[in-house]
């Protein structure tokens, strides 16, 4: 596994540790509040850092490029944000708003970065382009 797709792995786990702790938190206190960030924690958090660890895995040259970087620091700088964000939201702070739309556009700009990226350098390396 490279590094790149390794940190992302690192991630993952970070997320699936606290989106579970959010679920059983909901559950046993009957708050379902947040029930999106717990939906969000585990979708765009544990299995999409996973499986972009995996997909940098299996695509060696797009995992090893300045875009990777990038995708790697906007993702994740933006997606804690959006989550804070989205709960201030949901408990009751409309004026963050503009915190979550901001940041939403830039982890959908990062996933734009990465899909691109991947598809560019999608050859195995050392391969010869057809
Ligand atoms: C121990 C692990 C987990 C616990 C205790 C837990 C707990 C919960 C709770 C209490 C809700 C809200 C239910 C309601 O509002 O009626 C919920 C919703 C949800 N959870 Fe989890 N969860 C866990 C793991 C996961 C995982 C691993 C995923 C996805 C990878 C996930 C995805 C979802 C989704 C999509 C919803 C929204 C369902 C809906 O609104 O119809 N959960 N979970």
């Amino acid at each position: 596994m490279t590094r790149q797709a390794q940190r992302w792995v690192l991630l993952a786990l970070l997320y699936f540790v606290v989106a579970v702790a959010l679920g059983v938190g909901m559950a046993a206190s009957h708050d379902f509040r947040l029930r999106p960030i717990h939906v969000h924690l585990n979708l765009l958090g544990w299995v999409s850092l996973a499986l972009t660890g995996w997909v940098y895995t299996q695509f060696p040259r797009a995992a090893a490029n300045r875009a990777a970087t990038l995708h790697f620091w906007l993702y994740n700088l933006a997606l804690p944000v959006m989550m804070a964000g989205l709960a201030a939201l949901l408990l009751g702070t409309p004026a963050a708003e503009p915190v979550v739309a901001v940041s939403s556009v830039l982890v959908f700009a990062s996933v734009v970065l990465f899909a691109v990226n991947v598809i560019r350098h999608r050859l195995p390396a050392g391969a010869a382009a057809a």
